[in-house]
């Protein structure tokens, strides 16, 4: 069967506003480097007033791409407009890659696939734990309590300032995940084999709360999806505490490999040597 992406070959946006911080550019230019594939993936700043032209203009070719990521704010309305989303996107209501198939728009979400790999390939085993303390109930973290859950794991608190917000997570995602106040944290974690901050706390140089990772399960794996610095003040907590750590750049690095495979027909690598090219661009941008 002939597939409508040979009509549109090798063009593929990471699109959001603003988009020029991105550092998706640089993971797929790397990749597509490596295959020797002659294709691009760019850059693409679209306001939210003209998003949903942008989306539909896919649909017919006349924009040239096959597909692309979409990130902040344009991942809810990315879902709502677009003609197929999987499973993954109808549960949490966005989506952050997509391909035309077909003359269709079709979405998935794979910031959920990316965190998990990124402790699969750094902390093998860390889903035989029966209980996750995530903090935060932002647009970040519903992902990861979407696919901490569908790893399997029995009992995920959602620590949030305002219990609203993870009640809602908790609404949208069923059973195994709770609504918890701030101040219930400490006996959260006491025994708990995962911790995950998704919140932005520290990074503005607010204060961070001193937090006692030491009463979580021996086995237990801390880990953080900011990844500017690489070492968050969270996690510097844990890991002088004698936890063991995960960064967030491999959650960065391993969302975007699904949208390659699908706009660029080759399954790409995450290694080294693409992990440093962002911390040599961090670096340069500190
Ligand atoms: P994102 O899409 O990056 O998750 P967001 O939707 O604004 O951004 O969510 C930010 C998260 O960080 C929320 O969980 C927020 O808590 P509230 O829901 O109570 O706002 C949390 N957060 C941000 N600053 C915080 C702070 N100083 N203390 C505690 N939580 C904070």
């Amino acid at each position: 069967m002939r597939d409508s992406r040979e009509t549109f070959v090798n063009h593929a946006f990471v699109t959001g506003f603003p988009i020029k911080h991105s550092r998706s550019p640089l993971i797929h230019g790397h990749w597509l480097k490596s295959f020797g594939l002659p294709g691009s993936y760019r850059a693409h700043q679209v306001s939210p007033e003209k998003f949903a032209d942008f989306l539909i203009a896919l649909r017919d070719g006349s924009s040239g791409f096959c597909g692309g990521n979409v990130t902040i704010p344009h991942k809810e309305r990315a879902f709502a407009l677009c003609d197929r989303p999987d499973e993954l996107s109808q549960e949490l209501g966005a989506s952050n890659t997509v391909w035309i198939e077909n003359r269709l728009i079709h979405a998935t979400n794979t910031d959920g696939y990316g965190f998990t790999a990124n402790l699969d390939e750094r902390a093998a085993g860390w889903d035989r734990c029966d209980t996750a303390v995530i903090l935060g109930a932002g647009g970040a973290s519903r992902a990861v309590v979407q696919a901490v859950r569908n790893r399997g794991v029995k009992t995920i608190h959602v620590v949030n300032r305002t219990v609203a917000r993870a009640q809602e997570l908790a609404d949208r995602f069923g059973p195994a995940v709770q609504a918890q106040s701030m101040d219930d944290l400490s006996d959260l974690l006491k025994g708990a084999g995962l911790f995950i901050n998704t919140t932005s706390l520290g990074m503005d140089g607010t204060p961070v709360p001193e937090i006692d990772f030491t009463v979580m399960d021996p086995d237990a794996v801390v880990t953080d999806i900011v990844y500017v610095p690489l070492k968050t003040p969270l996690l510097a907590q844990a890991e002088g505490q004698g936890l063991r750590t995960v960064d967030g750049l491999g959650m960065l690095l391993h969302q975007a490999a699904p949208g390659f495979e699908r706009w660029f027909g080759k399954k790409p690598v995450v290694d080294d040597a693409l992990r440093q090219i962002i911390i040599d661009d961090m670096d340069g941008h500190a």
